[in-house]
């Protein structure tokens, strides 16, 4: 057998985003040796596209807000399918971990009196983000990544896992090959953690970068991990539409936050239109209300007046930019304008740094004279790895998940800012679960040499076929299929063709041929990440076509109502040898004291999607 560069550690950490960060910190805080095991390089993570801001209730600007309500936000937001302990956790710990981040660097803004500045954002009731600017997760990789070097983490940089090992049951280790040699290296452990984010490759229109193949969540599918809520997809209703080299680029929903506006090619504020019957209420009243909130953004003051349509859930708002321009009201390249021109420029400038830059150099547009056309793009993964909510272990001993490539905190459709929350409060847990089971095991489990043997074999083999087609065509077309059939609005009928077409392309991707050496090959690199952005693929065709109602991010047109039955499961999706199982399973049942933090009958019967599922949209034809 060829000899391998081997390592060896109590803890691996895979992924370096907010939550590896934190993880390995937290491990490594409890005298483990641990690894950091990244695809990319150190600091490039899609922790940095959460742009506006991290959701915790400080209380500084809002001092009504309270982890109560931002327990109940997050419920709501997550059409109640959310873990309910995961969700008391979250809202109960974050802002702690804001305040740790701060004492480790992090510089957020603040108020004319010093104390952090929060700013609204979509399904949060009072004004709840704390941020920088509009940089906010580049503030925190930076804090984070300055903390884990300090105190002496080992990272592997550019170094892809390629499969998971166990030995009778428990977690052993993993192989990896390094990106630049593609050489072979073999990681013996005791407990890994996959925090390896989201899906989004595998969609064409994303605001996710190369990296995010669903590489996580189809390692633990592969070693038995459960995985639920795949069906959850979120579709973050603002990407740029213009110019197509960056379509799908995100454009916070900090914009909004600001007060920008959000109108169809007719002039019209469409959003007054599509606000949930059930949740009417929570949103302004009239324009005049809207305009009172927003002078009091301006003016930095409390009000109470009611947040903007625009501030409805993501959900909510990409389904109706999309029927927006699907009937016919779409801005020139396809999409709704976003203006926040009507602002001062040294505000807009000054609070949306990032933006003004991001249109100015690659779209040629100044946002302070000139609306943004935006549109939904593929944003988030709110399903993934099945945690326990304490320790973040997943179903199989020594494998622990946290962040994107886990599940159960936002449920149905996570409100925005609460994915930098869920990687520190979670991220830290997950590190602190694996160096508790790490250190309770006498030795260090054994992975067998032909298990390693075999899994080189079957990484090389895309070399050793002298035909078949490359690997790109393949990613093409899963794109295309994903984006047609599995997009914004779905029916059975287009789900079923995704399923087909899914099962031709696997062929297709065990048969690649790729050319040339393992060094710097990244047609070879893409051949490996097909096949985890073709198990994820069809983990959320087949739940969504499982779950015959519309909750949330998942919106059926032939299904347009909610199923109180199916308000009480996440679909669970497991390996049963070769194929791939969906089935319900049940919810855990909220305590009794949180359960009346809720109006009387509001948990499980949250409102219906606002979206009423517009007759006229071409079922299931994404933007
Ligand atoms: O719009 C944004 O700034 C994204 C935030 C998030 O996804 O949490």
């Amino acid at each position: 057998m060829e000899k391998f560069e081997a390592h060896e550690h109590d803890v691996i950490v895979i992924g370096a985003g907010g939550a590896g960060l934190r993880a390995a910190i937290e491990a490594s805080a409890m005298g483990c040796s641990v690894g950091l095991v990244c695809k990319s390089l150190l600091g490039k993570a899609h922790t940095v596209m959460a742009e506006g801001g991290i959701a915790a209730a400080l209380a500084h600007v809002d001092p009504q807000d309270g982890w109560q309500t931002h327990f109940q936000d997050t419920m709501k937001g997550g059409s109640f399918l959310n873990h309910w302990r995961m969700a008391q956790i979250h809202a109960q710990e974050a802002p702690d971990r804001v305040r740790e981040l701060e004492q480790c660097g992090a510089l957020f803004d603040r108020t004319p009196d010093g104390r952090i500045l929060q700013r609204a954002f979509g399904g949060h009731t009072w004004k709840r983000l704390a941020h920088v600017g509009d940089r906010t997760g580049l503030e925190m990789i930076r804090t984070l990544q300055d903390r884990g070097v300090h105190q002496g983490l080992d990272v592997y940089m550019e170094c892809t896992i390629t499969r998971l090992f166990t030995d009778g049951g428990r977690i052993a280790g993993a192989l990896a090959y390094w990106r630049e040699t593609g050489r072979f290296v073999v990681f013996r452990c005791k407990a890994v953690v996959i925090v390896t984010g989201g899906v989004g490759k595998a969609y064409r229109v994303t605001s996710n970068s190369w990296e995010y193949t669903g590489d996580g969540q189809a390692l633990a599918y592969d070693v038995g991990a459960e995985l639920i809520d795949m069906e959850f997809l979120q579709f973050h209703p603002t990407g740029m539409v213009w110019p197509p080299g960056v379509m799908g680029l995100l454009v916070t929903e900090g914009v909004r936050g600001e007060g920008g506006i959000l109108r169809n090619a007719q002039g019209e504020r469409f959003m007054w239109k599509y606000l949930p019957e059930a949740r009417r209420h929570e949103y302004a009243a009239d324009e005049a209300e809207a305009r009172r909130w927003l002078d009091a953004v301006v003016e930095g003051r409390q009000t109470d007046a009611r947040r903007p349509p625009e501030l409805s859930t993501r959900d909510n708002v990409a389904r109706a930019i999309y029927t927006e321009v699907k009937e016919g009201r779409g801005t020139p390249h396809g999409g709704a304008s976003l203006d926040i021109s009507y602002m001062p420029a040294e505000r807009v400038k000054k609070k949306l740094p990032s933006m003004y830059h991001q249109f100015m150099e690659l779209a040629d547009v100044d946002i302070t004279q000139t609306p943004m056309e935006v549109g939904p793009t593929t944003h988030y993964m709110m399903g993934g790895i099945r945690v326990d909510p304490d320790t973040g272990a997943a179903t199989v001993p020594g494998l622990f998940a946290a962040g994107e490539a886990s599940a159960g905190l936002h449920g149905a459709n996570r409100l925005g800012g609460n994915s930098l929350s869920d990687l520190v409060v979670f991220g830290r847990r997950a590190g602190a679960g694996a160096a508790s089971y790490a250190r309770a095991l006498a030795a260090t489990p054994h992975i067998a040499d032909d298990a390693i043997e075999a899994e080189t074999r079957d990484v090389l083999a895309p070399f050793e076929r002298t035909s078949g087609e490359s690997p790109y065509g393949v990613h093409q077309a899963l794109q295309e299929c994903m984006d047609t059939f599995v997009g914004i609005f779905r029916v059975a009928g287009d789900l079923e063709r995704a399923l087909g077409t899914l099962e031709t392309l696997k062929q297709r991707a065990r048969d690649v041929r790729i050319e040339g050496s393992r060094m710097y090959n990244p047609g070879w690199h893409l051949a490996r990440d097909l096949r985890n952005m073709l198990t994820v693929s069809e983990a959320i065709t087949r739940a969504a076509l499982l779950r015959t109602e519309s909750r949330g991010a998942h919106s059926r047109l032939d299904h347009p109502g909610l199923d109180p039955a199916l308000g009480r499961v996440n679909m669970c999706v497991t390996k049963d040898g070769e194929a791939m199982k969906v089935a319900p399973t049940p919810l855990p049942e909220m305590p009794a004291e949180l359960k009346a933090l809720f109006d009387a009958g509001a948990a499980g019967t949250a409102a219906a999607p606002a979206a009423a599922a517009p007759a006229t949209a071409a079922a299931g034809k994404a933007s």
